[in-house]
């Protein structure tokens, strides 16, 4: 990796009176326009690492340098950089929706601030319609935020955290409470934006799924990064590919395995693992007739859970 956006080189951040570290010595890069998760269970250390990376919160140890810059030494210059959506909601119920943006584009002191909305310089006005209008927030941009929906609330965040182009958008837990729609849609903005404007996206969640999609997850477990890789990678090495078969005469089945010598399992299905072949030189082996056949491919979340089963295991030991 050349010149990643993101560098984090034993990160240590110990908390007060706290006798272990809720971040203890994590190192990891990311590179520009990379999709990045970090996917841990309550307490992991996912919010504490973020709030140091977007400079809120101040490291004990370690070396942070985001674009380019360290975040203490250049603390102004990586605020700039970065737009964060925090995990907890952090807009101002006072205020209108499109306020809420007029608000911080001033305090990134890029623009005067001006009583209204058709006062403001026609390149503010610009943008905040155009990113409105990805999130589909047009209608209700200049209500006031309690007649915004928790999905509508957490899409004006993102508008927020991108009026001034920044290089990563750091997104702790962004569908925590929405419904299964409003996170989907979300998640289709956010991918657009992704495209649009190339930027960097750095994801905390616990909900498996949504990191399927990233290009490098790493698995965070009470402070510490215990794997970081491709969801691909994660699946191919914790878990093996299965072929799910059956057939009307399934005494002739699993005889015929059993010469074969295949390995198998008997789960309601049959269950035939594979790691070296590929499924269809297993089935051209199998000369009885199959009712049932099906690859089951795993999911980030299957890896996830074995990850986990193992971890426990190896500690128990
Ligand atoms: N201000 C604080 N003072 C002391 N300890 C803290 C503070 N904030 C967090 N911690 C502790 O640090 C550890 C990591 O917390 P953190 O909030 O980073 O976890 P998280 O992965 O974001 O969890 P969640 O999924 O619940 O948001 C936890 O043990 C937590 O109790
Ligand atoms: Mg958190």
């Amino acid at each position: 990796m050349n010149n990643p956006v993101i560098s984090v080189q034993n990160l240590v951040k110990r908390y007060k009176n706290a006798d272990k570290a809720a971040v203890d010595d994590v190192s990891f890069s990311v590179e520009k326009g990379e999709f990045f998760a970090f996917l841990g269970a309550n307490g992991a250390g996912k919010t504490t690492t973020i709030s140091i990376l977007t400079t809120t919160l101040s490291k004990t140890s370690g070396e942070v340098k985001i674009a380019g810059f360290d975040i203490e030494k250049e603390a102004r210059k990586v605020r700039e950089r970065v737009g964060i959506i925090f995990q907890q909601p952090s807009l101002d119920p006072q205020l209108s929706a499109e306020q809420n943006i007029r608000f911080h584009a001033c305090l990134y002191g890029m623009y005067g601030y001006r009583p209204a909305f058709k006062l403001m310089p026609a390149a503010y006005r610009n943008r905040v319609m155009e990113l409105a209008e990805i999130v589909g927030i047009q209608d209700v941009l200049f209500k006031p935020i309690k007649k915004l929906s928790g999905g509508m609330q957490r899409k004006l965040e993102i508008i927020r955290s991108l009026i001034h182009t920044p290089d990563v958008l750091f997104l702790d837990e962004p569908t925590q409470g929405l419904d299964a729609v409003s996170r989907r849609s979300l998640w289709e903005y956010i991918n657009e934006t992704r495209t649009r404007y190339g930027t960097t996206v750095f994801l905390t969640t616990h909900y498996i799924d949504e990191a399927e999609n990233v290009d490098t997850v790493c698995l965070i477990n009470k402070g510490k990064i215990s794997a970081c890789c491709s969801p691909e990678e994660l699946k191919r090495d914790l878990l093996r590919h299965e072929l799910i078969i059956d057939a009307d005469d399934r005494t002739a089945l699993l005889n015929e395995l059993s010469a074969l010598g295949l390995p198998f399992t008997v789960n309601g299905r049959i269950v035939v693992p594979y790691e070296e072949e590929s499924p269809q030189e297993i089935i051209s082996k199998i000369r009885t007739k199959l009712t049932v056949l099906k690859i089951h491919e795993p999911s980030l979340e299957d890896a996830y859970i074995e990850f986990l089963t193992k971890q426990s295991k190896r500690a128990v030991a």
